[in-house]
């Protein structure tokens, strides 16, 4: 039997920014609540709700401080209840973040670990002794800048965070610590919950020597394949399903930064009982410079010609043995009209001509909040910005290090900062966009007043009518979900076309993913002799000799027996 999740579309919510219910600046369960109706009428299956949970919100809730309770900021445990309730009274299944890589310092684990070398909690989180000269353990580096290692006066030794140093990772080695994180799934699965999105689950297991990186020059720390896919990961999977979520018709989707599609087969071949799909970081990262000293801050163009040649590798591998998570947006990832594409002039074109490339794959697609209305990314000052990473970097990068310029840092913080996806969800040109009567947390982006959801429901052809368009497609015809894919025009450098096949029925996804007019002369050959739009962003698509800047259509073949009513020029 087809599991649910592989015909769904999954939407995320960011609880902070989504909608504010009581005016104090913060988006919370309430609000969530009570816009289902609006999540309904776009059609979503699930939604996965970054995290609720206790917290010092360091680092927006990816620092847990009680996986049992809910931040009082965003709501009750009752309200939380209501929305998972509602959402099942609606058809929508309810995810849940499981950020169990590492917990808050401020977690009770954390408080008694750091006490003493000998107390029941010691060995909850990685400790090691200082090297001979009083310096970490080793030179790894954290994702969010310098040490991966802090010194603790208290143990006289340093513990291990890969992200700040306010969130220690938790040993998985020890039983006690899985036995915890199985039994808080367990009492979440119990409450309603259908499944979880796990927060960086590809670095749970380490490599527990630490060997040192070899050197590299300009780079104090360093992160490599070590801080990943340690040689315990799949047997802890294995028996994080076993012991729970074999135990309830759920969906388990990894995050899985330097992934490769040969490992997304080990982790979601449904035979090997481990996750369902994983998150690859690949293709949404082809505009990064390899292995700079300035790591994601430093940019290089987007070639449409690569990002076709990631997205049919992991369309190839998996399409046998696993299943792909489809996004080019969620909470980490800027706006892909602003960042790959036009915010201007072209963009309700471009989002929905992304969102077809998406869309027209096999896997489960993946809606980001906001990304249903083409939102774009805000280009703030510095000082603006509130995320952890973005502050990290900078004092690292371009205070201590003077590695890049301010000017170049910023730019590349308006390109792909976090923040750009955080900005609060735009509801309708009404004072901060609707989203709060008091002061927004983070400042709105000041195109609320084009770009809003009240606009979007107005307008007939706007991009959330495509995504609607988009999402119910998903849900009626099976060659998106099962048909074989074969990428068109390899060598195109703008044209992204690929063809699914299934059970007789051939379809062709067309996009044009450049602001500018492309010949058609290569794409009528793949036409079939009867065609008919499936959808498209254009009215009467293909008729004409060029494709129109971001053009997207998906074409089906006719068959005989279909009467000749569709917009084919073979038709006319
Ligand atoms: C990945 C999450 O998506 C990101 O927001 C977070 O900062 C890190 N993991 C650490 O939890």
């Amino acid at each position: 039997m087809t599991k649910w999740w592989k015909n769904a579309v999954i939407y995320q919510i960011y609880p902070k920014s989504f909608f504010d219910s009581d005016g104090n600046g913060w988006g919370d369960l309430d609000g969530i609540t009570s816009k289902l109706d609006y999540l309904h009428s776009l059609g979503v299956d699930a939604l996965w709700l970054s995290p609720i949970y206790e917290s010092p919100q360091v680092d927006n809730g990816y620092d847990i401080s009680d996986y049992r309770r809910i931040d009082s900021r965003f709501g009750t445990m009752d309200d939380m209840q209501r929305l998972i309730d509602g959402a099942h009274e609606r058809g929508i299944r309810a995810i849940m973040d499981l950020v169990v890589n590492h917990t808050s310092d401020e977690h009770d684990w954390f408080r008694r670990s750091r006490q003493s070398r000998d107390n029941p909690y010691s060995d909850y989180y990685l400790w090691r002794d200082p090297r001979p000269d009083g310096g970490p353990p080793n030179n790894w580096g954290s994702h969010f800048g310098g040490s991966a290692w802090e010194y603790c006066a208290d143990r006289d030794q340093y513990y291990l965070h890969y992200y700040a140093s306010k969130q220690p990772d938790l040993n998985w080695e020890n039983p006690q610590v899985r036995s915890e994180i199985y039994d808080l799934m367990r009492f979440w699965m119990d409450r309603g919950v259908d499944g979880w999105r796990m927060d960086v689950i590809a670095q749970i297991s380490k490599y527990i020597d630490f060997p040192d990186y070899p050197p590299q020059e300009g780079k104090e720390f360093i992160i490599g394949p070590m801080h990943y896919y340690g040689p315990r990961l799949h047997e802890f999977l294995r028996e994080m399903h076993q012991e729970v979520l074999s135990k309830y018709d759920c969906v388990a989707i990894g995050e899985a930064p330097a992934s490769t599609p040969e490992i997304a087969r080990l982790l979601t071949d449904p035979e090997r009982a481990e996750l369902d799909m994983i998150f690859t970081f690949e293709h949404i990262e082809l505009d990064r410079v390899p292995n700079s000293v300035n790591r994601k801050w430093d940019l290089r163009p987007m070639e449409v010609r690569e990002l076709k040649q990631v997205l049919s590798k992991w369309q190839y591998i998996l399409a046998d043995r696993g299943w792909n998570a489809l996004y080019f947006e969620n909470h980490d990832r800027a706006r892909i009209v602003s960042r790959w594409g036009n915010d201007t002039l072209y963009r309700k074109q471009c989002a929905n001509a992304f969102a077809t490339v998406l869309h027209g794959m096999q896997g489960t697609p993946f809606v980001y909040q906001g990304e249903e209305i083409g939102m774009v990314n805000a280009h703030y000052e510095l000082s603006d910005y509130q995320d952890i990473d973005i502050k990290n970097a900078y004092r690292a990068y371009v205070h201590d290090a003077g590695t890049i310029s301010e000017e170049r840092f910023t730019k590349a913080v308006w390109q792909v900062g976090r923040d750009n996806a955080r900005t609060p969800m735009q509801w309708d040109a009404s004072k901060n966009a609707g989203f709060t009567s008091s002061w927004p947390w983070l400042k709105v982006n000041p195109r609320y007043v084009d770009i809003n959801v009240a606009e979007a429901l107005a307008d007939r052809d706007s991009v959330f009518a495509y995504y609607q368009r988009l999402i119910a497609l998903r849900h009626q015809e099976p060659i998106l979900i099962e048909g074989s894919y074969e990428l068109l025009l390899e060598d195109d450098p703008v044209l992204f076309v690929y063809e699914r096949a299934w059970q007789g029925q051939r379809w062709l996804v067309i996009v044009n993913l450049s602001d500018r007019e492309q010949s058609a002369e290569q794409v009528r050959p793949l036409l079939y002799d009867r065609w008919r739009a499936v959808i498209a962003n254009y009215p009467e698509p293909l008729a004409q000799s060029q494709l129109r800047p971001y053009e997207a259509c998906i074409v089906a073949r006719m068959d005989d027996d279909e009467g000749a009513h569709g917009d084919s020029p073979a038709n006319r």
